[in-house]
């Protein structure tokens, strides 16, 4: 397969990359710096990448800020995180509106700390008609759960597709399935992230720290990505734009 990188985004379908942003800490420690330093610096590579994704060709980007493993951390990396976030919603959603970006959060919201589902609310509120981008932050998120809560939604609803089934998990009609998931750090696993979405998705592991990803590191991601021939267990490979009709 040609490999697509050279088309301008608007010629392709737009694609769906989900992000594991791993490596805040090490990328903190190893410069001396505290792990809250190393998230802080996190969220600056949230920016660069928010805002280097549409023209990259990526219409929806899901970002994973928070499994609901995480919270097995020691409790004032917790807070810290949850301060992180709270601040987020509360200082990025005019620079969210400015740029076009759709932003809603994905996980449960009743363990959030006081305010934050409220944020979420109003965030998601003020920024729907955004249609550059539509960023998906995962918080309190465990792909596994998701599965597990449509099933328990589906049961006895009768009749039961794929994509209606894919519409209970997302919470979303018609969301397209995630095609390229990036790991940061050097790890190599999926930690319960986007496992229906992620069925047919394509991985690169970098082993840049998330504090130092840029847009550089997307377009390497994305190259590599436009290199590969997608089959989806047929023969003959398949376009991105085709993609959304399988
Ligand atoms: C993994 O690095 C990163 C996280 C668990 C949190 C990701 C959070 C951010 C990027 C910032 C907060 C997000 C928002 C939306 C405000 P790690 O801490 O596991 O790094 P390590 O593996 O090197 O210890």
């Amino acid at each position: 397969m040609q490999s697509n990188v050279a088309l301008k985004p608007e010629a392709v379908a737009r694609l769906h990359v989900g992000i594991i942003m791993d490596g805040n800490g090490r990328w903190a420690t190893r410069r001396g710096l505290s792990r809250l330093r190393g998230h802080e610096a996190g969220v600056e590579a949230i920016r660069r990448i928010v805002e280097a994704a549409p023209d990259q060709g990526v219409g929806t980007l899901t970002l994973y800020a928070f499994s609901s493993d995480n919270w097995r951390r020691p409790k004032a990396e917790v807070t810290a995180l949850m301060a992180l976030l709270r601040f987020y919603l509360a200082n990025e959603i005019a620079a969210l509106m400015r740029n076009g970006v759709r932003l809603t959060v994905i996980g449960r919201r009743d363990r959030l700390p006081d305010g934050i589902a409220a944020a979420i609310t109003r965030a998601e509120a003020e920024t729907c008609d955004g249609t550059t981008l539509h960023l998906r932050i995962a918080i309190d998120y465990s792909a596994r759960d998701a599965i597990l809560n449509a099933a328990a939604r589906a049961a006895g609803t009768g009749q039961l597709s794929r994509e209606s089934f894919a519409d209970l998990i997302t919470g979303e009609t018609g969301l397209r399935d995630v095609d390229l998931i990036i790991r940061t750090s050097g790890e190599k696993r999926l930690s319960d992230f986007l496992l229906w979405e992620g069925a047919y998705a394509e991985l690169h592991f970098t082993e840049r720290m998330w504090p130092e990803f840029d847009a550089d590191d997307l377009a390497d991601a994305l190259a590599s990505f436009h290199r590969r021939e997608r089959r989806f267990g047929g023969l003959t490979a398949i376009a991105p734009a085709e993609v959304a009709n399988l």
